[in-house]
């Protein structure tokens, strides 16, 4: 378990790390998401103890880490991958780890084979690829066989093969009882791994929620229709929790909180014609950029579109408004978009 309180860290005038209250619970996999210079690495330095909070605490199993005799068997990490002496092949690196940490042989050995290392561990590790880099620095984050493990964007590096297996065994991780926590600035890449999700920006926490949630919260998965009368679609669905919009003169709509499927049968029962009935599931990359938008600080100079249908954003631009925004009057234009087509 990590338990930050109000935890802070200052460089100069500049606040990386702004006040963070999280607890990163054991047995599930914790996504820590938020754009370049959000503070992920910060935290996850001041966690153990490599950057010394300004004000605020951090605790890690209970402890400080410093108060930890066994850090290692504590909490493993990955910051800096390629932290590792170019001279020394992969096995002497994890063996000298292991040797000053009272860990035994026979571990280094576990860890190479569960990070697939077998067939380089005698190779010098300077001539890693980044890859390999990131697998050796995974193994020694595995190394004391800690409740307690920490990665800074694994997957950085890794070819398809290589992200598979570690959404694997993050799964697997967890699913033995361990704290893991993982960074990641790409919400798609997260969302399949994490059940649970703590977003930064700017050093400040913008949420702290499941993923089931956050989708919630964008205004859940969309529905296109389109019909001979809007109309009378609209007047037959309307209810309590339903949003529907579409532009004036147009066949189309746009309905949340009812599925394809009552639509569909409402649709047959009052004899209105349906031309289009589709489900388009929230995207939880449009989500996150909502919910961080303003704490963007590093921005683009070109101008990106979205992948949702409707709505423009700009790349360059930081808007006002920062929740997800759907339109709820009835027969205005055509309101912003969270769907991208499934
Ligand atoms: N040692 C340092 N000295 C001065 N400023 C620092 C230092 N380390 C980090 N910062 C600043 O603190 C802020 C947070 O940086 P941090 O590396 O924690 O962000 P991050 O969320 O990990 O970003 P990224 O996604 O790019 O890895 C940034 O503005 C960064 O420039
Ligand atoms: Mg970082």
């Amino acid at each position: 378990m990590i338990d930050a309180r109000q935890l802070t860290k200052r460089y100069g005038d500049k606040t990386a790390v702004d006040g963070l209250d999280v607890v990163v619970k054991p047995g599930t996999v914790t996504g820590f998401l938020g754009p370049n210079g959000a503070g992920k690495s910060t935290t996850m330095r001041m966690v153990v103890g490599l950057d010394a909070p300004t004000s605020g605490s951090v605790t890690v199993n209970g402890s400080r880490y410093a108060r930890h005799r066994a850090p290692l068997q504590e909490v493993g990490a990955l910051l800096e991958a390629k932290s590792i002496h170019p001279g020394r092949s992969a096995y002497h690196h994890l063996r000298a780890l292991a040797l000053t940490h009272g860990i035994p042989r026979r571990r280094v050995d576990e860890v190479i084979d569960i990070a697939g290392l077998g067939a380089v561990a005698k190779k010098r590790a300077g001539a890693f690829s980044l890859g390999m880099g990131q697998r050796l620095g995974i193994a020694a984050a595995l190394l004391g066989d800690p409740q307690t493990v920490m990665l800074d964007e694994p997957v950085n590096g890794l070819d398809p093969e290589g992200v598979l297996w570690i959404r694997n065994l993050l799964t697997s991780l967890a699913s033995e009882g361990r704290t893991v926590f993982v960074s990641s600035h790409l919400m798609s890449e997260v969302a399949l791994v994490a059940d649970h999700l703590i977003v930064v920006g700017r050093g400040r926490l913008l949420a702290d929620t499941t993923v089931e949630n956050l989708v919630r919260e964008a205004g859940g998965d969309t529905v296109q229709v389109a019909t001979e009368d809007p109309g009378r679609l609209r007047d037959v669905l309307a209810g309590p929790g339903v949003e529907i919009t579409g532009r004036i003169g147009s066949e189309e709509l746009q309905v949340t909180g009812v599925s394809a499927r009552e639509i569909g049968l409402k649709a047959a029962e009052h004899g209105i014609p349906l031309f289009e009935l589709t489900t388009r599931k929230v995207s939880l990359e449009q989500a996150f950029m909502d919910l961080t938008r303003e704490a963007v600080e590093y921005h683009g100079t070109t101008t990106g579109t979205p992948t949702g249908t409707s709505g423009t954003w700009s790349g360059s631009t930081s808007s006002t408004t920062t929740g997800p925004t759907t339109g709820t009057a009835a027969g205005t234009e055509a309101a912003e978009t969270l769907g991208s087509p499934a």
